[in-house]
């Protein structure tokens, strides 16, 4: 088993990687690991990833709260968003959050990585939504980015930056490396006069071969609301096609419940 100390010093490799690939700046982005089921270690806030030391990684328990965290270091100010990812996806042990240039400029620009241009893309991707804007820090981001949740691996956090996740923390990094690559060829496509977008047909195959190679996580090969109807994947759901969740129907069958039982007592 490796040990708790090896996974602090690659949560800092990791840290070291985003910053020196220009994926944040100064004292940006989080990393967290999934040790247990209900601890946690994370980067702290208010320092640059690029250069951690193992003493600089917390650990916090499923709510967030610190369980063991060296002199004055404090969980990263996002911890609530990265604990909102490993609620809603048990699959998911690592979570990545990074401001990549590229992939936060689509992000600002309020434009989803929806566009097949590419097959690596499209099978390691899938397509990427946006969440809607959130404060950073508050509950705001945890509550944008849950519906998106079980649908997709990775979300852009509008106006702020990207969201990666995955069942180790080399993947999950590896999906924000992907993100940003895809993102920086649809620019730069965009810059030459618009991709050549592959077509449904293109895409479905891709879905299958994504389906034989059983890739983990969630996709829209997997479930992709038009494709379980039978219907060719848009590759377009940014979000068009969430499933209401069972909160939104519960919330709204007690809301009824509610009114009804006010007018019969009237
Ligand atoms: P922390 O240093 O608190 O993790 O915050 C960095 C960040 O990127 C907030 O969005």
């Amino acid at each position: 088993m490796v040990s708790e100390y090896e996974i602090k010093k690659q949560i800092c490799d990791i840290g070291k990687r985003i910053y020196d690939r220009g994926m944040v700046a100064a004292n940006d982005g989080n990393i967290s690991v999934k040790i247990s089921d209900n601890e946690f270690l994370c980067t702290p806030t208010g320092v640059s990833k690029g250069f951690m030391t193992p003493e600089y990684i917390c650990k916090v328990d499923a709510k967030g709260n610190v369980i063991q965290a060296n002199g004055n270091f404090k969980p990263s100010s996002e911890i609530k968003m990265h604990m909102r990812v490993y609620e809603q996806r048990p699959d998911v042990k690592s979570v990545v959050h990074a401001h990549p240039i590229y992939a936060t400029s689509f992000a600002i620009a309020g434009i989803p990585l929806t566009q097949p241009i590419m097959p690596e893309a499209v099978i390691a991707l899938g397509c990427v939504p946006i969440a809607e804007y959130g404060t950073p820090s508050t509950m705001e981001i945890p509550d944008a980015v849950e519906k998106y949740l079980p649908y997709f691996d990775a979300v852009l956090l509008a106006n702020h930056g990207a969201l990666a996740y995955s069942d180790s923390l080399l993947a999950a990094y590896h999906k924000m490396e992907s993100l940003e690559f895809y993102a920086e060829l649809l620019f730069k496509a965009r810059q030459l006069g618009g991709p050549k977008e592959l077509s449904n047909t293109q895409v479905e195959r891709l879905y299958e071969i994504r389906r034989q190679f059983g890739l983990s996580g969630k996709h829209p090969a997997d479930v992709c609301a038009r494709n379980k109807n039978g219907e060719t994947s848009c590759h377009n759901c940014g979000a068009c096609n969430l499933p209401k969740t069972e909160a939104s129907d519960s919330d709204l069958v007690a809301e009824i419940t509610k009114k009804v039982l006010a007018s019969l007592n009237k």
